[in-house]
């Protein structure tokens, strides 16, 4: 059964966790530590510790650092609800009325659950406090989506994957006449909860940093030359903005209250030549936490054709690791069609990655 954590917040371009587990299978054993540098919503870190693995990643989006910190570091189930509780309490002590930050806002957001997010986004300390990162995260995977199909979501109707920019959903909303639901955020948020804890959470905790993955050897010295294998999926040439696609989750977590190109210099590139500088700085930033036996298994896709994207990719690692002394294996490629996305039907047009590739790579 699929552990109801996996599910906490969409993420764009994300993998399936079935795709990880096939890998910590074939190349690591129990105990190992497992690195993914480009984290995203933390399905390898997560399935990691889900089978016994250690694990540790990166991510330079704050979305992604809060639900993946959430997910490998979960609070205990009473904490969770006695702090939903207090926080429900102050709301109704404090009861400030905040105007809508945008007409955005009024047409997504009914006005009492504005409130109740509005108050939640300044008073969760999710940068310190564990338990509060998992209320923001659950915040974040209710935020929007399909609102005529789940009575779990606050927004107006949204795909759930990504956020529509400003205009367009207003616009979108006004020509069908759609309204923002009235929802109870509070125990919208404790019906989640009961359900992301349906099964024990793992065990084992596993470490997340919101950094550039260029970082991840300094960030992560304790490891040095500990990683076994690598699984990631690295920002695909030219496809996302993921800090523009999360800017709702973003404005949550203390963004502005409207989308923003380019808030992380390096996650779309439309140049292929600084897109394989880019990866090759990353793995050098990794190196010294690699050894020769390490496994690297990127899924990668985009514009590009699979021998292209092969040779760069394997290109990157050789000039990255050169440094460390490593050297690099190929050992395996596949390519898959990626089937359609929900975010389709609400962006027609949408341009997106259409075949993705996995490459595994050996170091000696
Ligand atoms: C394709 S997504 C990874 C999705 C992930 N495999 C999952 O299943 O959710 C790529 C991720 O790389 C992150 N990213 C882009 N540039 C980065 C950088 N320089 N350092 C760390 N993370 C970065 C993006 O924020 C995004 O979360």
């Amino acid at each position: 059964m699929r552990h109801p954590l996996h599910a906490l917040c969409p993420y764009f371009a994300m993998f399936p966790e079935g795709f990880v587990l096939d890998q910590l299978l074939a190349f690591t054993s129990p105990g190992e530590l497992v690195l993914d540098p480009f984290a995203g919503r933390g399905t390898t870190l997560f399935e990691s510790l889900l089978n016994g693995r250690r694990a540790i990643g990166t991510d330079i989006n704050k979305v992604a650092a809060c639900v993946t910190g959430a997910k490998i570091d979960v609070p205990q189930k009473e904490k969770l609800f006695e702090r939903l509780d207090e926080l429900e309490r102050a709301f109704w002590r404090i009861r400030t009325v905040k105007p809508f930050a945008t007409k955005f806002f009024s047409a997504c957001y009914s006005q009492p659950t504005y409130q109740e997010i509005e108050f939640l986004r300044t008073h969760l300390n999710w940068r310190v406090s564990k338990v509060d990162r998992f209320i923001a995260a659950l915040v974040l995977g209710s935020l929007h989506g399909e609102s005529h199909k789940s009575k779990l979501c606050l927004s107006n109707r949204m795909p759930r994957t990504i956020s529509t920019k400003p205009e367009y959903s207003v616009r979108w909303w006004n020509e069908r006449g759609y309204i923002a639901p009235k929802r109870e955020t509070f125990n919208i948020l404790r019906a989640v909860a009961e359900m992301r804890y349906g099964i024990s959470p793992p065990q084992m905790k596993g470490k997340i940093r919101l950094a550039d993955a260029r970082r991840a050897g300094s960030l992560y010295r304790e490891h040095t030359g500990e990683v076994k294998l690598v699984v990631t999926s690295p920002p695909y040439i030219d496809t996302t903005d993921y800090a523009e696609d999360q800017w709702l989750r973003l404005w949550f977590l203390g963004g502005p209250p409207y989308p923003k190109a380019r808030v992380n210099r390096d996650d779309r590139y439309s140049n292929v030549m600084s897109y394989w500088s880019f990866l090759s700085e990353v793995w050098a930033g990794c190196a010294r936490l690699f050894s020769p036996g390490t496994t690297i298994v990127v899924r990668i896709g985009g514009k590009l054709d699979s021998r292209t994207l092969l040779e760069g990719v394997r290109g990157s690692l050789q000039h990255g690791l050169k440094q460390q002394g490593l050297s690099v294996k190929t050992e395996y490629h596949n390519s898959s069609l990626i089937k359609n996305r929900q975010t389709n039907s609400f962006r027609p047009g949408t341009n997106g990655e259409r075949r993705e590739f996995d490459f595994v790579f050996k170091l000696q």
